[in-house]
């Protein structure tokens, strides 16, 4: 696995993984002023702010660099938020979206600064993203869709943000009959190649004096230190080595840990595909409609010819569904549209957390006074990792910063969320009846390539894979988090925990959080696909 799932997001095809920066693995203990651990766009942004402002920084990195959710992204960088700006004002006050319109806005523009200064060719341009409605215009929900978006205008223009409305406005490309026109305009958004930013980032960071960064060595616990006050923070790592520091950064994406800020989030699959259009047969924009799940569109290039559209939607609670024909309907969902695309050449999903109040969890840990997190990207994980880099160095050095106390994770949620959090906690809970259900009935029923969850009822379950030469590996279906039962992916050929969204790959490695640790093995097979895969 290249990434945190077995298919390739369309960013290799430009940026393939041979182009990645390499590090050595941590061979030794060492002492820093900043642990950063993960080297996803939070990781790095936030290295990238305390290198620059001469703090010693030790990334570490379980697997290699960038390649979490931060390599399988969209690739938007927007202030034009999934919860719209008159939701996030209801649950944190004008003030409060004030601050998320102003940092998402600072992110945005940040990404073009940093690449301009450090010179990395990364495609990233300013451009407006369009909200249109999800009905055409001969439906009567068509007006309904925009009085909402005209209303989020309406304060997101209060809030200081460049929008507008245009009526009748036909987006250039959109060839098909399907009539969705009309369109609120914010101005001034971005996007950009991820990989092809990130990876120019690390090879700077590289040469820095006050940086080093190690991969395949994956953080087994933080502890901080001290009688009464926190003295210094240990990193510890599975291979057994220590990491002392004043401050860590846990960048993994959502905190290896039980609950707190874990409970306040939900766990979501995302679908995209990259389709060919003719270049120049298309307007540069970012499109989202406003239906739930929403369908988002941006652009990138391929080649000579063609660049491709990348289509995303299709979310879902992690390890509640499988694909069932998600990609096949955002592929027909621009067929319709755009009359002249081509081929598919990428489909590739992903991970996505959303936060209960609409706003991401940046700062210092609940319970903690020198390890930070940054988590709950709500839809704009790029734009909340960067401003995340310069709100935990702000906070690490001392430098107050007006957008602490939105993002703080420490926050007591507002009181409206409280029925959907409930809610939230019922689903949750719900999915434990996955104890009393079996996914196959015998091994016999697996075809190779394939796994399931074998539930005889008389003992624990167990997640059985089937490799490519038919060979069985049998692993606890038990989550070790917080025992959810998992369930196969058979789309990126993991197993996905529905309770909290932790996901492990076929040999039962964890790869996305919250469990810390992986599934266990259960026969020799799976004990030594497991050991080779963590390169043991
Ligand atoms: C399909 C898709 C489309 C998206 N589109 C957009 C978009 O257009 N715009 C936008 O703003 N957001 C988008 N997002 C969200 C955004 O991509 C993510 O929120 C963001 O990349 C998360 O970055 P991160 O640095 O927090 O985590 P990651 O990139 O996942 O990085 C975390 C890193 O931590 C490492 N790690 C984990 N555990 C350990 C450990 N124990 N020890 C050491 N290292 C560890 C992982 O290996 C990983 O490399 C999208 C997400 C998806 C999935
Ligand atoms: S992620 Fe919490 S139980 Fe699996």
């Amino acid at each position: 696995m290249n990434t945190s799932g077995e298919t390739d997001a369309v960013w290799v095809h430009t940026e393939p993984y041979s182009k990645r920066p390499n590090f050595p693995k941590l061979s030794n203990d060492l002492t820093t002023d900043v642990c950063v651990i993960g080297s996803g766009i939070a990781g790095i942004s936030t290295a990238y702010e305390l290198v620059s402002r001469g703090v010693k920084v030790a990334m570490i990195e379980a697997r290699e660099v960038v390649s979490g959710e931060s390599g399988r992204t969209s690739g938007h960088l927007s202030s034009a938020l999934d919860d719209s700006f008159v939701d996030i004002a209801s649950k944190h006050g004008d003030s409060g979206a004030k601050i998320a319109a102003e940092s998402h806005q600072w992110a945005i523009r940040h990404v073009g600064e940093v690449s301009k200064k450090l010179g990395i060719e990364c495609e990233y341009r300013m451009l407006p993203d369009y909200e249109i409605s999800q009905y055409e215009r001969s439906h009567p929900k068509h007006a309904e869709e925009l009085q909402e978006i005209q209303k989020d205008l309406n304060k997101a223009k209060d809030l200081g943000l460049a929008v507008s409305f245009r009526p009748d406005y036909a987006i250039k490309g959109w060839t098909g009959k399907v009539d969705q026109r009309d369109v609120g305009v914010y101005e001034e958004q971005a996007t950009f190649h991820p990989t092809k930013y990130l990876y120019g980032v690390m090879k700077w960071l590289a040469q820095q004096p006050n940086f080093e960064c190690y991969t395949h060595t994956r953080m087994a616990s933080i502890k901080e230190k001290g009688i009464l006050t926190t003295k210094e923070v240990q990193v510890s790592t599975l291979d057994g080595h220590t990491i002392t520091c004043k401050d860590a950064v846990e960048a993994t994406c959502i905190p290896l840990q039980k609950l707190s800020v874990v409970a306040q989030v939900e766990y979501f699959r995302t679908y995209c595909i990259a389709i060919r259009v003719p270049r120049g047969s298309y307007e540069d924009c970012l499109i989202n409609d406003q239906a739930d799940p929403y369908h988002y569109i941006r652009f990138t290039h391929c080649d000579e010819k063609d660049d491709y559209l990348v289509i995303g939607g299709g979310d879902h609670k992690v390890g509640q569904e499988q694909e069932n024909g998600r990609f096949a309907e955002l592929e027909c969902w621009v067929r319709d549209r755009y009359t002249q695309a081509g081929s598919v050449d990428y489909k590739w999903t992903g991970q996505i957390f959303d936060s209960a109040d609409a706003v991401s969890f940046i700062g210092l840990n609940q319970g903690k006074s020198h390890t930070y997190i940054v988590t709950g990207d709500t839809g704009h994980g790029l734009t909340h990792g960067v401003l995340a880099g310069r709100l935990i160095a702000d906070e690490i050095q001392g430098v107050t910063n007006a957008w602490g106390t939105l993002y703080n994770p420490k926050r007591l949620p507002p009181l409206s969320t409280l029925p959907s959090m409930l809610a939230h906690d019922l689903q949750i809970n719900a999915q434990y009846k996955r104890f009393a259900q079996s996914d196959i009935r015998d091994i016999e029923d697996l075809a190779p390539g394939d796994g399931g969850v074998l539930n005889t009822g008389t003992k624990k379950p167990v997640a059985v894979y089937k490799d490519e030469q038919g060979k069985v590996h049998r692993f606890s279906a038990l989550c070790p988090h917080l025992h959810g039962v998992v369930c196969w992916n058979a789309t990126e050929k993991s197993w996905d925990c529905p309770v909290h969204g932790s996901r492990f790959s076929k040999d039962g490695v964890q790869i996305i959080g919250p469990s810390i640790a992986g599934l266990s093995p259960e026969d020799e097979a799976g004990e030594v696909s497991q050991k080779q895969a963590l390169g043991e």
